[in-house]
């Protein structure tokens, strides 16, 4: 079993040593991490590494956590299709998921042997909790023989009544590699139509939208290229069709940081989470990135000291039931298959 260390045998504060052993860690921040924040991350940050290497533990980190948790602590970043190929290919049996749960659900569907852990049980996600599996049910019923393709950000027991899964990453190719010319695209009402414009398939969806990129306007983005002539526009496929159109880019936040990584750019505008913004810009010194960005309130209730409580304690444990989580993985591996 896992080697767990009590509360109790824990003194944090930032001492000279502590100082100099996190300086390396620093080094990396200290573009979007003030030095008074650093003194209170830095010994959770140490405590978390040592403990990790200790127990055999991986953070498996989403693009939208905070730069101390993104830069500092976790083994593997990415998109939503990045953590699933990772919670898939990786040999540790512990995964701290530093996301929202339909993530760390997407880990254990995928690595059932694993034992997975998210910080907060309440880092939920207005998409997912949209729709139900009596809705999907439904859907079929109302839709026979239409195709459902499934958001990741989704409950497992959804993802278990659909056909395949996708990302905001590769919903185009999951798509297209369908047979059928009518494809039902759930629960994102915005993604789906942001597809529905690319390629020549009829596109049905749900009335689901992420609490975060549905706030943006096409007059927001009209209004930053005004104020900042020559800046650079991404916005993720969460956004509104219009919002999207305005935007010189849209895709994943894998995309969205590939494409401003690739190109530095002087001036960036990233129509999307606010932490986005400060991991890039911690590593990319000569752009500028303008913020006309919103929090997602779930992606922040994960924090170094709940990170650092989860390996402590062991909690909270991801389970699925494992009727449903066959099936939900039946739908994230023909995703993966079709994604290779
Ligand atoms: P990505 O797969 O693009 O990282 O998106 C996940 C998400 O929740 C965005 O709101
Ligand atoms: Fe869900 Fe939106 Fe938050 Fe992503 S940003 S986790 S889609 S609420």
């Amino acid at each position: 079993m896992f080697d767990t260390v009590t509360h109790q045998t824990l003194q944090l504060s930032y001492t000279p040593a502590v100082a100099k052993e996190a300086a390396p860690l620093y080094d990396k921040v200290k573009r979007v991490v003030s030095e008074l924040d650093w003194a209170t991350h830095a010994p959770y940050i140490l405590e978390i590494n040592r403990l990790k290497k200790q127990m055999g533990a991986v953070v498996l980190a989403h693009n939208y956590m905070t730069p101390e948790i993104f830069h500092c602590v976790s083994d593997f970043s990415g998109d939503s299709l990045q953590l699933a190929q990772q919670a898939a290919r990786t040999d540790a049996k512990l995964i701290v998921q530093a996301g929202v749960h339909f993530m760390a659900e997407t880990s254990k569907i995928l690595s059932p042997e694993k034992t997975v852990l998210i910080p907060d049980l309440k880092a939920g996600c207005s998409l997912a909790a949209s729709i139900t599996a009596a809705d999907v049910r439904l859907l079929r019923q109302k839709f026979p023989g239409v195709p459902i393709v499934t958001y990741v950000n989704t409950s497992a027991e959804v993802k278990a009544e659909s056909d395949i899964c996708c990302t905001s990453s590769n919903a185009l190719k999951i798509v297209e590699s369908l047979e059928s010319d009518t494809v039902l695209m759930i629960p994102d009402q915005y993604l789906a139509r942001n597809i529905a414009k690319q390629t020549k398939k009829k596109i049905l969806t749900w009335q689901g939208a992420c609490e975060v990129h549905e706030r943006f306007t096409a007059n927001d983005i009209i209004k930053f290229r005004k104020a900042y002539p020559g800046a650079l526009v991404l916005a993720h496929p969460e956004c509104p069709p219009e919002v999207c159109a305005e935007a010189d880019f849209s895709g994943s936040t894998k995309a969205m940081a590939d494409f401003v990584i690739g190109k530095q750019p002087k001036k960036v505008v990233l129509i999307t989470e606010c932490s986005m913004s400060d991991n890039i810009s911690a590593s990319n010194p000569n752009i500028e990135f303008l913020r006309p960005c919103n929090l997602c309130p779930h992606m922040k209730r994960i924090s170094l000291p709940k990170i650092l409580n989860s390996l402590l304690t062991m909690t909270h444990e991801v389970t699925v039931d494992l009727g449903v989580a066959a099936r939900a993985k039946a739908a994230v591996d023909r995703m993966l298959e079709a994604s290779k």
